[in-house]
């Protein structure tokens, strides 16, 4: 995977509108194969934005955005489709399917996709499953699951349903309590080490910034305030950017 450079994720001056407000301007950032890139910004700077353009879910004004070397804005839909397969996509909350079993919700895009078998879903369910110590749950109902486990639920679901290159997380420690927030960290450093998956993760946790981030991109009011390494991050003197290091 990646571009003539390498990255995974490029986004050049990308400008980007809902209706008549716009909610980023000229944001340029790359994303290099294996790499944790932690997106941190107040609530409503324009984190969730970028990650749905990185899905195609949502078309920049201006600017390019390549993902795995190929420019988005001119994909059509099947097209994007074929890309979001590459991509595990944990939104926030993490929400699971309440009705479903846990496997069924693991295995849930690799049963709509068809191609595997029954017993096939099963195997890599299972593995996914015991890749986060859930294989006994496989039978559970979501709401017997504690939140910490319904976050892992989550996670393995989105890697479960593609063979991801690429995971994007939207505040996956959100809600949680320290200890389980620090797990789930741990859990995307793993599929890191493990799997070289390259990742994208939303968060306004700092903590958790610096336990899973290779690099950071600070955003502030839809601009990017700051994008570099975690000792550049704590160094870094812009007032906004400090604001919320603290
Ligand atoms: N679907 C939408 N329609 C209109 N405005 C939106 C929509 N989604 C988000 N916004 C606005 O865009 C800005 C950035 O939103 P978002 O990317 O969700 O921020 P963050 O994830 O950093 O909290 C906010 O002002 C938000 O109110
Ligand atoms: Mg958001």
């Amino acid at each position: 995977m990646g571009d003539v450079n390498g990255d995974l994720i490029t986004f050049e001056r990308v400008t980007c509108s809902y209706e008549n407000q716009q909610v980023l301007k000229e944001v340029s950032f790359r994303v290099a194969p294996r790499e944790t890139k932690v997106i941190i910004g107040a609530s409503g700077s324009g984190k969730t934005t970028v990650l749905r353009l990185i899905l195609g879910l949502l078309k920049p004004d201006e600017g390019r955005i390549m993902i795995d070397g190929q420019e988005i804005s001119g994909m059509t839909e099947e097209e994007l489709i074929g890309l979001r397969r590459k991509i595990g996509m944990v939104f926030q909350e993490g929400a699971l399917f309440d009705s479903m079993t846990v496997g069924e919700n693991v295995g849930y895009r690799l049963f709509e996709e068809g191609q595997l078998s029954e017993a096939e879903i099963e195997d890599r369910v299972r593995h996914l499953l015991g890749f986060v110590g859930l294989e006994e749950a496989i039978d559970m109902m979501p709401d017997e699951l504690s939140g910490g486990m319904k976050r892992r639920v989550a996670i393995m679901r989105a890697l479960g349903a593609v063979d991801a290159k690429m995971m994007l997380y939207d505040e996956p420690t959100t809600g949680l309590d320290p200890m389980t927030a620090r797990t789930i960290c741990d859990l995307i450093r793993k599929l890191r080490d493990a799997q070289g998956v390259s990742s994208v993760m939303v968060t306004h946790q700092m903590a958790d910034a610096f336990r899973v981030g290779d690099r950071f991109l600070a955003i502030h009011e839809g601009r990017v305030a700051f994008e570099g390494t975690a000792d550049e991050l704590r160094q870094c003197r812009d007032e906004h950017v400090r604001g919320f290091l603290v």
